[in-house]
């Protein structure tokens, strides 16, 4: 790995511990104005402070958010897809890698939504993207992506996809949380973090979601609606990072929502 790589990864994956608490906030790229996520800077700008970086698209960065920002963006550059659209893995690269460094991005992410009709035209962008990340240093997050299709989420078809995405040279793979999980961190020779999913029924659930994840393997957290959707944003955070930084037990971890 080159120094800009490495130099970028080491913003993404807290040296110390190789472990990150990311936010994510990208899910207007095909939701559009999502609950509580209808005006994203007054969404984003309080928990900067509690995040160890932004993922969002360029849209967001450049309109919502201050040029102060002193976290790492985690630049999301897929999209053309849409939830009222005829398939949400109809997915490809919108941004180019070029604006990615002009917006000083520690990394790009792409989703690929393996086993559609569109696996291989994902997978392929995937590859694409991985050439050119290479080229400048760019790690790029790959997102297994289940579209509206929530039950796909378990170990077998979780696994595959991981493990594809890692092959294809992705440096960093995004996926969910799932019963026998370990099973798809041992197969991933890559650093994975789990994305939360819809808002689950209460917050508490959303912490015993991040300390198995981490318990399991995890490097980290890139979660959204389970924090911004939560009625304690700040709280949440703060409790996920107890978890994932300080390896607090989901009780201790709880006495930050309060
Ligand atoms: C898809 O909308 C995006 O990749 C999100 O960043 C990802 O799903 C994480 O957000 P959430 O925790 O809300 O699922």
């Amino acid at each position: 790995m080159d120094w800009g790589m490495k130099n970028r990864m080491s913003r993404l994956l807290k040296p110390e511990s190789g472990r990150a608490v990311w936010l994510a906030v990208d899910h207007g790229y095909f939701l559009g104005p999502v609950s509580k996520l209808e005006e994203p800077g007054k969404t984003i700008k309080p928990l900067i402070p509690f995040t160890d970086a932004l993922m969002l698209t360029r849209g967001v960065l450049r309109n919502c958010v201050d040029t102060s920002l002193n976290i790492p963006v985690i630049l999301r550059v897929s999209g053309g897809n849409s939830i009222a659209g005829p398939a949400l893995s109809n997915e490809s690269v919108q941004t180019s890698m070029e604006d990615a460094i002009r917006l000083n991005a520690s990394a790009v992410a792409f989703s690929i939504y393996v086993g559609t009709e569109h696996e291989n035209k994902t997978l392929t962008a995937l590859s694409g993207l991985v050439n050119e990340g290479q080229r400048y240093g760019m790690p790029v997050l790959a997102v297994t992506a289940v579209g509206k299709e929530l039950e796909k989420r378990d170990a077998r078809y979780l696994g595959l996809c991981c493990r594809i995405a890692a092959e294809l040279g992705a440096q960093v793979v995004k996926t969910y949380y799932c019963d026998d999980f370990e099973k798809v961190v041992k197969a991933c020779p890559v650093p994975l973090v789990i994305a939360g999913g819809p808002k689950l029924k209460t917050e508490l659930d959303a912490l015993k979601l991040a300390h198995s994840a981490i318990g399991e393997g995890a490097k980290g957290v890139d979660m959204g609606r389970n924090i911004w959707q939560s009625e304690n944003a700040i709280g949440m955070l703060k409790a996920i990072r107890e978890i994932v930084h300080k390896g607090a037990s989901v009780k201790e971890a709880a006495k930050f929502l309060k």
